[in-house]
């Protein structure tokens, strides 16, 4: 059932009902006679996103609601059939929501790292995935989208990938097409700054940069990407990966080509990180 559409009656449902029954699907995938993704295990989905199970979804489930209110706003409502691509899907957390809204055929996931596919394709996740390789194409023809998402993406990537893929968002674009993903606020920083010493894990990595953060600092004001590199390998590598706090005039500066911003929101009591709404030229 995941390769395909939804019954209309569950495609008619309002947004608040298609979140209960997502939030059931996390206990068992036959919901309402359709069968549902399946979900990665606990700490696959917290390797990921930091959360799991319902968590995860309530988290998701703002940031789906504003893409749809904002998709909308500027004339764009998503519809059976609309092009959705969700940049860096990971265990296909968003493609799950949107599934609703656009269909399987119209829905498309790509990602960087063979295993998130890998994980999608073994779950059932609905849409059309694709592999992504550093300093490629978007598989995709020219304003072939109609909304592009990417959540938790850009908050890694250093300055060369992150003009690189905004560039290739761009192209892949229609003309009034929507934009929407996160970035971390500069608030960020003085969360790096004071993790405790004997952090573990992400936080523990981070925490290697905390005598940084000055300059950090300085270089945000400065309108510059601060980037903290991974200490990681391969896909990982510090010039491909890490933490990176993107101020809104590196924005202004290097998007304006293509996009008109019409919205930074950093509302730390809504979301996490701040979200980005940018609308294609
Ligand atoms: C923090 S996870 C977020 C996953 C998903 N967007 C979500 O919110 O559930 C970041 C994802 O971005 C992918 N990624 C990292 N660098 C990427 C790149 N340059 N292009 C595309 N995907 C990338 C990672 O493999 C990972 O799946």
């Amino acid at each position: 059932m995941s390769d395909q559409d939804l019954p209309p009656a569950i495609r008619a449902l309002d947004d608040r009902a298609w979140l209960d029954l997502l939030l059931k699907s996390v206990v068992s995938r036959d919901v309402a006679g359709t069968t549902f993704p399946a979900f990665p295990d606990p700490e696959t989905q917290r390797s990921f996103v930091g959360a799991d199970g319902a968590a995860t979804l309530h988290e998701a489930f703002s940031f789906y609601t504003l893409l749809k209110d904002r998709a909308a706003a500027l004339g764009r409502p998503l519809a059976h059939g609309t092009n959705f691509l969700d940049f860096g899907c990971g265990w296909g957390r968003y493609l799950r929501f949107f599934w609703k809204d656009v269909g399987a055929a119209a829905l498309h996931g790509c990602d960087i790292w063979p295993p998130a596919l890998d994980l999608c394709r073994s779950l059932g996740v609905p849409g059309n995935l694709d592999r992504l390789y550093h300093w490629g194409r978007l598989p995709y023809a020219d304003a072939s989208m109609d909304i592009v998402m990417a959540y938790s993406v850009f908050t890694h990537l250093p300055e060369k990938p992150h003009r690189h893929w905004v560039a290739e968002i761009a192209r892949v674009l229609r003309p009034g097409g929507i934009f929407v993903l996160t970035l971390e606020p500069r608030r960020f920083l003085d969360f790096v700054e004071a993790l405790p010493v004997d952090a573990t894990g992400w936080e523990g990595d981070l925490r290697r940069h905390a005598p940084r953060i000055p300059l950090l600092r300085q270089r945000f004001d400065q309108g510059e990407i601060a980037f903290m590199p991974s200490g990681g390998t391969g896909d990982f590598d510090g010039a491909l990966y890490g933490d990176a706090v993107v101020p809104p005039a590196f924005i202004d500066r290097h998007w304006s080509e293509w996009f008109t911003v019409t919205e930074y929101l950093d509302e730390p009591g809504q979301f996490f990180q701040a979200v980005l709404v940018a609308q294609r030229r």
